[in-house]
């Protein structure tokens, strides 16, 4: 089968199964170029596996400091004539690298909102780990069915209080436009956003795991957030998505308190804006990303999930002496993003930024080829061209 890229909208509906280990082989090289980190963690849980910043968690704990990882992900497996989703190729590659390293890597495909997949999680640690050390929480969904109420709730991307106009670009065209988003319709659309994505469910994960007895002494778990700049401020850390992101913050302290007898402690990172597959569907935050990568690059400052997820392994969660936290006592590895020089020139493009001068002063070509490497496109080793069998499994999905 000849696998070529097709688009709709900011989804890419082909995968390529070559590409992606390709993707995932590139991140670990980059994290074996850091060498070892000291002290890392030894069996680790990643939950939101198979994409974007947990599979950049997961490569960082494998390949950094040696890690059994167990990795939570919902994706579409590879069948007959029929391609698999990106996430299964980079699990499938994942875990093909892991064990030829020597490394335990076992997956399982399902719902992580669900009973019944934390129950086989659990089942698998005390099978195969007895505990883990880490849990890493890097969910990102439009929706979740709640295990308690039976509810589905959808999550919605919507300034709150009043309708928000700004630039916004089709990064496959460069077209750059105005785009009004009108507010919430309702109390509700707030609810059911904090209900997908905030912080319940890790909540929830760390009662059973600890019920379970398979959090190991001095156990950390970390969940990731996003802040940004205030031109993004209405659709994002103001909107409904922001509202899930503050409940996901404080969830921290009952976390905490769930793992005080274990010595453990919870975090939150706040990550750098990059292109993944859940932030290509945020409005305004492309145009925002391809400025901003033109900034940071010309700096010498960019950083991908690989080397975002690396710095926060070895320069702030496994360091000696304390880990460094803002006033809200949250992990930053937004530091360089929210640089005052980065920001105050992303700040003068913005205002500048028309679909005649993209090209010229954004990054908008970089947004693209990481849109199309997410899907296993765009790489110079890989021949699109050529032949591809198309069914690859995960080795080891429990
Ligand atoms: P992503 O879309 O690349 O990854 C989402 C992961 O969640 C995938 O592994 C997917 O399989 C899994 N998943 C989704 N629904 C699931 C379900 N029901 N059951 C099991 N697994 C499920 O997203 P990304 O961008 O890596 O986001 C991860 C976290 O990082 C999110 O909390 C996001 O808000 C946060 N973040 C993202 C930033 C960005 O710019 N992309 C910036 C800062 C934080
Ligand atoms: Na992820």
């Amino acid at each position: 089968m000849i696998i070529q890229p097709r688009t709709r909208g900011f989804i890419c509906l082909t995968a390529h199964p070559e590409g992606a280990a390709e993707n995932i082989k590139n991140q670990i090289v980059y994290v074996k170029s850091k060498g070892e980190i000291k002290n890392g963690p030894k069996k680790v849980l990643v939950i939101g596996a198979s994409t974007g910043f947990g599979i950049a968690s997961r490569i960082s704990a494998a390949f950094g400091s040696g890690a059994a990882t167990i990795g939570v992900f919902f994706e579409k497996p590879a069948s007959e004539g029929k391609l698999g989703t990106a996430g299964w190729y980079n699990s499938a590659a994942f875990e093909k690298e892991a064990h030829a390293a020597g490394l335990y890597a076992k997956s399982i495909n399902g719902d992580a909102f669900s009973d019944e997949i934390k129950k086989q999680t659990i089942d698998l640690i005390h099978k195969d780990l007895g505990q883990v050390d880490l849990v890493i929480y890097s969910l990102a969904s439009p929706r979740r069915t709640h295990p308690k109420t039976g509810v589905q709730h959808a999550s919605v991307l919507k300034p709150i209080d009043k309708p928000f106009t700004d630039k916004t670009v089709d990064f496959h065209s460069g077209v750059v436009s105005d785009i009004s988003i009108q507010p919430v319709d309702s109390e509700d659309d707030i609810k059911n956003t904090v209900a997908v994505m905030g912080g319940e469910d890790w909540k929830f994960w760390i009662e059973d795991l600890k019920e379970a007895g398979v959090l190991a002494d001095g156990v950390k778990t970390v969940a990731y957030s996003y802040i940004g700049p205030e031109l993004t401020y209405p659709i994002y850390r103001n909107g409904t998505i922001g509202r899930a992101k503050d409940d996901l913050e404080g969830t921290v302290p009952a976390i905490n308190d769930l793992l005080k007898d274990l010595n453990g402690v919870s975090y939150v990172s706040v990550n750098k804006a990059l292109v993944t597959q859940s932030s290509s569907a945020i409005p305004v935050v492309p145009l925002y990303i391809s400025l901003l990568y033109k900034v940071m690059k010309e700096k010498g400052i960019h950083e991908g999930t690989i080397e975002q997820m690396q710095r926060l392994f070895a320069e702030r969660l496994y360091i000696d002496g304390e880990i460094p936290l803002d006033e809200k006592g949250r992990i930053r590895v937004d530091d360089l993003e929210m640089r005052e020089d980065v920001q105050a020139e992303v700040a003068k493009l913005w205002e500048q930024a028309t679909t005649e001068n993209l090209e010229e002063i954004s990054d908008i070509q970089g947004y693209r080829d990481d849109f199309f490497q997410l899907f296993g496109f765009n790489f110079d080793a890989i021949d699109y061209n050529k032949d591809t069998s198309e069914l690859v499994q995960v080795p080891s999905l429990a």
